[in-house]
Order: structure tokens, then C-alpha cells, then sequence
């Protein structure tokens, strides 16, 4: 493989932004539909790290490069977290739609050097405390009630009944919140709001309810410490502020919720539309693991992640970067790069995917294999309890989000028969 810094191609981008160099918008229909291709494409025009535009033509480099995404991840000395270093700020509208993926805010997630390994290592061993026999038993009843809430209609649309509501319920559990209360309906109700609104919602208001809650949470288990994240995090000798534990408590919240939700429609797709998993045949259990792998190859739920900032000027893929530029992370396009997959097969058999990033600042640890967790058993559940399920459309009418950031779809409709149990 190459040198993924590489030597500056001809012709050298004049110095300023990457939007001088033919930019690609980061905007369209392509990336919604078939984006591998549309990566592909942008690999071999633009190489392996290509010069885009962000909603109102903001410049920022998309790293397309399996090599180069491994080098951006594991060079944080170059390549940092922390948004406020952006050259382009002064062209930011505060209304512009990326800022609550940007915006700073004062959580693990923009946090660098040994601040970041301080609040990582808190959220690490505390979700190393979680059992996973556990949380699979968890998962089993949440899916149970959340199926028995729709089989005896025979269909359904999982998209909201079952992929959204599992990972949130899931991971609420995990924390501690209280399973009987409406307290619990409500903080998933405004979780779902403040990360993917809808018509008529009100996002901002939803999220400022969900830090409420989730304070209200951490002072309960400040007196009352239980088996759970939150009091693991207040526990911790590394001694984290309530405001710290907060903010962190809705990163891990936010970043379990979407894309487990995500991973688990996206699977479901793939074993009801491919014939590979032939479903009827025994409920395809052992297909299921299969499944789920394939599914971080090829429709892995962040498909673009925003990103890095880069400490100085520097070069990757023979690409001039400016300090302060932006780098999205392309990690859909990484795990499909020509320069791995070279007969153009993408194989699934192994996980050296990159849908959990890599580095200081990838999912940390624990979570992919709770993760994984929650998506088996939401799937297999699902399986088991309704064995003839089915789409209730044709393949082709599926439709993905319209989304460059997470790959899911709108809706999922199936049809089964009817159970009452
Ligand atoms: C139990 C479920 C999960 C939890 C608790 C969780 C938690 C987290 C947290 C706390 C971070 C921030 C890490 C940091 O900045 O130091 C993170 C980052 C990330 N997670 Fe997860 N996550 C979960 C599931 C997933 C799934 C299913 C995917 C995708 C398949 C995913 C992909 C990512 C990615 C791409 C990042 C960004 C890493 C980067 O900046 O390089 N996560 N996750």
C-alpha cells in the first residue's frame, strides 16, 4: 500500500481552500442511493482524498482512502477533535444545518490529548461494567413487548415500532433509568426528536429535556448508586464534574441510539430483500451473524463522519491540507476501497472494517460488541417471533434517508401473520 501521506500530485491545490480544486458537493440523491459507486467514482476522479462542499458550499476534505483513514484516525497529533480549530468558522451561519454535529460542545467527544483519555477512560471502564448476558436478556424483553405491541395486526413499519425504539430502550437500561415509568417513554420519545426530527417537532426544546432528564439521572445515582453506566461514572476515581458525566451520558446515549438503530433496519433489509439469506428457511439464525457483518461492509450505519481538524499543514494522499481544514471521514468508502478490495468483491468475512473508526477516537471498546449485542438480539427476536415476516413492498420502493452522514432507511414496512401472543 501507499505511502497514505503521500507526495503532493500535480497540480499542487493553490494554497487556501480545498474549494478551489473542482469541489464535490456533499449533497444529492447519490448518496443516498447507491453511494458505493458514487465513492468509487470520486476515488478514481479526485484520488483518495477528494476536495467537497458542505451545505451552503463550506470546503472540507473527504478522506476516501482505506489507508488514509486509518492514517487520519491514528494521527490525532496531526488530525485533532476539536471543532473550534476550523479555519471556516467565520462562514458558519448560525443556522447552518451541520452545527449540532460540529458545533463545539464541551463533551468526550471534543475533548483531545490526555483531557480525551481522562473522559474516555471513564466511559470505557464503565461500560465495560455492563454484562452482556445481561443486556441480551434485556434486549429479548424489550423486543417481546415491543413485538407484541404490533403482531396481532400483521404489519408493521419497523423503522419506528421496533429499530429506533430497541437501541434506545436498550441503552436508557444501561444507564439506569427506571424500565416502568412513562418518565422512560417520554426520554425516548425526545430522544428520537433531538436526533432525527420530523415534521412539526421541536428538536431544541427535546434535547434541552433529554439534558434535564439525564441530570435528574446522575443526581439520582450520585445518592442512590446502582449496577449501572451512570453510577459507574459517578463512581469513577477520575473524579468527573455532574455537568462532565452529563454531557458525556448524551454522547454515549446519542452515539449508541443511531447507529445501532441503523445497523439493525439495515440488516433486517439485507436478510428480507437478498436470496443469499433465504429466510424462510429456518429463520436463517445462522445467517444472521453473517448478516450483521456484511451490513458494517457495505451499509455501514455512519457512512460519513464529521470529523477532524487538521493541528498544522500537512499532506495526505498527496493532498495539500491546510491547518484548521475539516476532514470527513469516509468511512463507507474506506471499507470498499479498490485498493483492498482490488477484484471490486467485497468479501465480509473478517471485521477489519472501519464502521467503528479507529484510533484514540473510535467507539470506544466496549461498545461494538454491545452494539452488537442489541442488533443480533433485536434481529433474531424478531425472527423467532414472527417466522413467515415478509416486505410489505417491493425491494426497489425501499428508500434510504436522505442522509450523507448515516445510512438507514425512512421506513421498513413487513407483513407476517397475525399472532396474539
Ligand atoms: C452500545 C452502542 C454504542 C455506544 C455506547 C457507542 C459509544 C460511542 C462513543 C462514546 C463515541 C465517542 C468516542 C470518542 O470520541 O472518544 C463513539 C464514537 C463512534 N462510534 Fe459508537 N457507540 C455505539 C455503537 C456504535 C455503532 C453501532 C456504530 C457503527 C456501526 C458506531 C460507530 C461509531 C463511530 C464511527 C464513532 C466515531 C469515532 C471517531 O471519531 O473516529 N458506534 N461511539
Amino acid at each position: 500500500m501507499s505511502d497514505p501521506a503521500g507526495s503532493p500530485s500535480t497540480p499542487t491545490p493553490p494554497p487556501g481552500c480545498p474549494a478551489h480544486q473542482s469541489a464535490v458537493q456533499l449533497a444529492g440523491l447519490e448518496y443516498q442511493q447507491t453511494p458505493s459507486q458514487l465513492y468509487r467514482t470520486m476515488r478514481r476522479e479526485h484520488g483518495a482524498v477528494a476536495p467537497v462542499l458542505l451545505d451552503n458550499d463550506i470546503p472540507a476534505w473527504l478522506v476516501l482512502g482505506y489507508p488514509e483513514v486509518s492514517y487520519v484516525t491514528s494521527h490525532d497529533e496531526l488530525f485533532a477533535r476539536d471543532s473550534r480549530r476550523w479555519n471556516q468558522w467565520d462562514h458558519i451561519p448560525p443556522d447552518w444545518p451541520l452545527l449540532p454535529y460540529v458545533g463545539y460542545q464541551p463533551s468526550v467527544l471534543f475533548t483531545e490529548g490526555t483531557e480525551h483519555q481522562r473522559r474516555a477512560g471513564v466511559i470505557t471502564k464503565a461500560l465495560e461494567g455492563v454484562d452482556q448476558f445481561e443486556l441480551a436478556r434485556e434486549c429479548e424483553l424489550i423486543a417481546s413487548q415491543l413485538i407484541s405491541s404490533f403482531s396481532g395486526s400483521g404489519q408493521a413499519e419497523l423503522m419506528s415500532l421496533y429499530a429506533h425504539a430497541l437501541p434506545a430502550r436498550a441503552v436508557l437500561w444501561m444507564c439506569g433509568m427506571p424500565q416502568d415509568g412513562t418518565d422512560t417513554e417520554s426520554l425516548v420519545d425526545d430522544l428520537r426528536i433531538s436526533l432525527d426530527a420530523g415534521e412539526g417537532d421541536d428538536p431544541v426544546a427535546a434535547y434541552m429535556r433529554v439534558g434535564e432528564r439525564i441530570a435528574q439521572l446522575v443526581k439520582e445515582k450520585r445518592e442512590r448508586p446502582g449496577p449501572d453506566v451512570t453510577s459507574r461514572m459517578v463512581q469513577h476515581p477520575a473524579g468527573l464534574s455532574d455537568e462532565e458525566i452529563v454531557q458525556d451520558l448524551i454522547s454515549v446515549i446519542a452515539a449508541a441510539q443511531q447507529p445501532t438503530a441503523n445497523w439493525i433496519c439495515n440488516t433486517l433489509r439485507l436478510l428480507l430483500t437478498d436470496e443469499r439469506f433465504a429466510l424462510d428457511v429456518s429463520g436463517g439464525r445462522v445467517s444472521v451473524g453473517d448478516a450483521l457483518n456484511e451490513v458494517l461492509w457495505l451499509d455501514t450505519p455512519t457512512q460519513n463522519f464529521i470529523g477532524r481538524w487538521a493541528v498544522r499543514d500537512t499532506q495526505l494522499g498527496g493532498r495539500l491540507i491546510r491547518e484548521g481544514d475539516c476532514l470527513v471521514l469516509g468511512l463507507a468508502a474506506a471499507n470498499t476501497d479498490p485498493q483492498i478490495w482490488p477484484e471490486s468483491h467485497v468479501g465480509a468475512e473478517n471485521s477489519a472494517h472501519l464502521s467503528f473508526s479507529n484510533g484514540e477516537h473510535r467507539c470506544p471498546y466496549p461498545a461494538p460488541l454491545l452494539a452488537d449485542v442489541m442488533a443480533r438480539t433485536a434481529v433474531e427476536t424478531l425472527l423467532e417471533r414472527l417466522p413467515d415476516l415478509v416486505l410489505a413492498v417491493e425491494p426497489e420502493e425501499l428508500t434510504w434517508r436522505p442522509s450523507i452522514w448515516m445510512r438507514g432507511l425512512t421506513s421498513l414496512p413487513v407483513q407476517f401473520t397475525p399472532s396474539m401472543h
